[in-house]
């Protein structure tokens, strides 16, 4: 008889879908309709009208910037750019051919290591570290890009913008205005998403009282798994795989049928058009048009129809394009390589990790416990409340080859 049979029933949450652990002032998602709001802003229209620092400070401060709040945001996270050398130094270090999600785990570690404010338990203190962190999570990314390619990493350029800095510092030309803008504004898209995987991480982490680098570096791990961040690499490399349209509706079949995924469909929360994903689609189109590459929204939008037929075949009605879907394409046509997808999507998320790590720290009368703890039903070797009988290692049977992972 297993423990649990001994017990009252549990009731049992897997993966935690729909329950509530904490009250949040950050952001809010309606599934059912498809909204999105930071700070009770509509995100389709921060996506349209505002730029990546006005909302990050929206964010982090909870109201929007006047004009000269914004130019000193701006100007602080500028200022913060540029890396310490010995971070340099373990970038150099690195085996060439490392993960970026990797790199940019640890290397964010290696900054805690001189971040004056670390310990401080300040509200002050941690906007400090989140600035620094927004502003060195891209600096970081476009450096270990250039190093892998045996190419010297690039100054900052204090004229530019957070997205085309990045873009700068990682292909070493000034991009052109409306992609910098538009690469913006899939920052803006990003930077925040209520308890997803990677910042219920990060809270998890800092609700130990751990410091924030420790809970953005699990917010990186966490994003870096193909079912969360990781999934808009996959989606580039399923378009880059199929060779033509007529490919599309026997792949799908192939996959489904064989328990595989569509990768950048469906979402634990959307079940109806993730607004980002509606406002990415477009943006993937006319940057196609514009640079002669319309083949990735074509391969994308034949994806979607037929990926929601099959679906609908299975009785599955819900399953729809998400923000990583068309987000790819998108970057593609950027010029970012595969592997720096997920990273962007950290650039951005960053935002959304500190201030949540702010929340789980400072919030005061918030709904939550002081430290996570969730349960878990055991269903392993039970004999007893007094324990298995404890056979010494010379008398215990040979069992041969057992250790094949049925234990786990
Ligand atoms: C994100 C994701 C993990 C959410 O999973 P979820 O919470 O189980 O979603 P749902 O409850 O709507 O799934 C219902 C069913 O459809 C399946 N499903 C959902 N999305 C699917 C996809 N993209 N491909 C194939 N099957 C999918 C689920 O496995 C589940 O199957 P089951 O009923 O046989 O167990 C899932 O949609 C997925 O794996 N998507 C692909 C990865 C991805 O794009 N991740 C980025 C998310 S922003």
């Amino acid at each position: 008889m297993g423990y649990e049979m001994e017990q009252s029933v549990n009731v049992k949450n897997v993966g935690l879908r729909g329950v509530t652990v904490a009250d949040t002032k950050i952001s809010f998602i309606d599934g059912e309709k498809g909204v999105l709001l930071y700070r009770g802003y509509r995100i389709e229209q921060l996506a349209q009208d505002s730029s990546f620092m006005e909302v990050a400070y929206l964010i982090l401060n909870g109201r929007l910037p006047n004009k000269s709040e914004l130019m000193e945001f701006d100007a602080l996270v500028k200022n913060e750019r540029l890396l310490p050398d010995y971070v340099y130094e373990i970038l150099n270090a690195y085996p060439k051919n490392a993960a970026p999600m990797d790199v940019l785990q640890s290397a964010v570690t290696s900054l805690a290591m001189s971040d004056p404010d670390l310990f401080e338990e300040t509200r002050d203190a941690h906007i400090r570290m989140a600035i620094r962190l927004i502003a060195r999570i891209p600096v970081l990314a476009a450096a270990w890009h250039r190093i892998r390619k045996g190419l010297e990493p690039l100054p900052s350029d204090e004229g530019l913008s957070h997205a085309a800095n990045f873009l700068w510092q990682l292909h070493g030309a000034k991009p052109d205005e409306e992609m910098a803008r538009d690469l913006d504004t899939c920052l803006v898209l990003h930077a925040d998403h209520t308890f997803n995987a990677s910042t219920f991480a990060c809270r998890e982490v800092v609700s130990t009282k751990a410091h924030m680098y420790a809970g953005v570096s699990a917010g990186i791990g966490a994003l870096s798994g193909s079912l969360h961040g990781g999934a808009n690499a996959k989606v580039m490399k399923m378009l880059m795989e199929l060779e033509s349209e007529n490919d599309i509706a026997g792949w799908i079949k192939s996959q489904l049928d064989g328990g595989g995924k569509i990768m950048g469909m469906g979402h634990a929360v959307y079940k109806t058009m993730d607004p980002r994903a509606r406002f990415l689609k477009d943006m993937a189109a006319r940057l196609g048009r514009k640079t002669g590459q319309e083949r990735w929204h074509i391969l994308s939008t034949e994806i979607e129809r037929l990926g929601i037929e099959a679906f609908r075949k299975k009785g599955k009605t819900d399953i729809l394009p998400n923000v990583d879907f068309y987000s790819a394409p998108v970057y593609h046509i950027m010029g970012i390589p595969l592997d720096l997808m997920t990273p962007i999507f950290a650039i951005s998320r960053v935002t959304g990790w500190c201030a949540h790590i702010i929340e789980e720290k400072f919030a005061e009368a918030q709904d939550k416990p002081a430290l996570y703890r969730p349960k878990a039903e055991y269903v392993g070797q039970y004999c007893g409340l007094s324990g298995c009988t404890y056979e010494p290692l010379e008398s215990r049977a040979d069992l041969g080859d057992s250790l094949d992972g049925t234990f786990f």
